[in-house]
């Protein structure tokens, strides 16, 4: 899996166990499903999964995890791997943006990168296939990067990883339960909340000014392979700029919530929301709570490893430290029957503190 700001990987054990105490849930819709680690979690137990996501890289990666099926891919997916990891590099596009002109990858790699990426273009491969060999660059490209997790910046110095050859490897491909069809979507999440039909949606939605597409620009290039004009140090793409999400605009996002909230065909939804995001606890809660019965958990963990390393001046130097290093998550699950068993402690798991309440507990800001 790619690093990924705001992944749930730490959480997923919570999550999985919520979603499981909702009574009567067999099929879920990941609304922002991002590195579809949350479907892909949720497939393996049987669940019928719909993964959405605006941006192409994520639509891809939910298309090889949630959509794709390891009984019909892995053997010709295996067989195209072994193919492109015997291809010797060419310079292209991402040699010359992100190794020459910007130092992303150390120019070895990205050298197979453009050549990988162009036969991949050639052989015009049926969708699902697309999807799983494209995931199997993504991540091949993520293992050598020289980045801390974000493409707006990359490191001064090469980090360790980006020394190393890059390769390709199958994913972690699943198979779906028998009548729990798995699909993934590529649309701005109230469009696909106006299609899809399942017993419950998961929300995770982005919760601040940070754009997905801004800070993992690359991806989007690798799959859309549509070479377009770049600007800035980070060579970020042109449609960065016009591409905006609703969801990361202080003005917009509350309104583009509760519209996606009021349009979907789900009668269960779970959401996942920092502290630090536009929507406070109190605000979340009253509005949830008019579409069923609602709990709130809070789940206490570390910021991703940016917070960590600091702030640093162009040069290199620390200047300062963020503000704090934990963050909290919260939960709220709206079940349209009670949820006895949220009254009884979430499995705790070793990176996060949870802990439970009610709408009341929550202060209105
Ligand atoms: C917090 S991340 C989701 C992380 C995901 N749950 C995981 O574990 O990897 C939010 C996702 O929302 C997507 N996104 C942003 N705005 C969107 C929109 N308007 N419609 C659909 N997806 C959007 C982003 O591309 C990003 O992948």
């Amino acid at each position: 899996m790619i690093k990924y700001l705001g992944s749930k990987r730490r959480i997923l054990p919570t999550l999985v166990e919520t979603i499981g105490r909702i009574a009567g849930v067999r099929s879920v819709f990941d609304v922002f499903s991002g590195t579809a680690r949350v479907g892909q979690a949720l497939k393996a137990r049987g669940y019928g999964v719909v993964g959405n996501d605006a941006n192409a890289y994520a639509h891809t990666l939910a298309h090889c995890y949630i959509a794709a099926e390891r009984r019909q891919m892995a053997t010709a997916a295996t067989a195209l791997i072994d193919e492109l990891n015997a291809l010797p590099g060419k310079p292209g596009f991402i040699t010359h943006t992100y190794c020459e002109r910007s130092r992303f990858f150390q120019p070895h790699n990205g050298e197979r990168i453009d050549a990988i990426r162009e036969r991949i273009e050639q052989l015009a491969l049926p969708p699902d296939l697309r999807a799983v060999i494209l995931t199997a660059l993504l991540e091949a490209a993520d293992r050598v990067d020289s980045t801390t997790g974000l493409q707006m910046a990359y490191l001064k110095q090469w980090a360790p990883r980006s020394f190393q050859p890059i390769q390709l490897r199958l994913p972690a491909l699943l198979n779906s339960a028998p009548g729990r069809p798995c699909r993934a979507l590529g649309l701005e999440a109230r469009e696909a909340a106006a299609r899809v039909e399942a017993d419950c949606a998961y929300l995770d939605p982005p919760y601040n000014q940070h754009s997905y597409l801004g800070n993992y620009h690359i991806w989007e290039t690798l799959v859309r392979w549509d070479q377009p004009e770049v600007y800035g140090v980070a060579c970020k793409r042109i449609d960065c700029r016009s591409r905006k999400s609703a969801f990361n605009s202080k003005v917009q996002a509350w309104q583009a919530f509760c519209e996606l909230v009021a349009e979907l065909r789900t009668p269960n939804l779970v959401v996942s929301f920092s502290n630090e995001g536009f929507i406070a606890r109190g605000t979340m809660e009253s509005l949830l709570a008019r579409y069923g019965h609602l709990q709130t958990l809070t789940i206490d963990y570390r910021r991703y490893i940016g917070a960590q390393i600091g702030i640093h001046d162009p040069a290199g130097r620390r200047v300062g430290q963020v503000s704090h290093l934990r963050n909290t998550e919260h939960i709220y699950v709206v079940s349209r029957e009670p949820i006895e068993a949220l009254t009884k402690p979430v499995a705790a798991h070793q990176a996060a503190r949870v802990s439970i309440g009610s709408p009341h507990d929550a202060r209105v800001s």
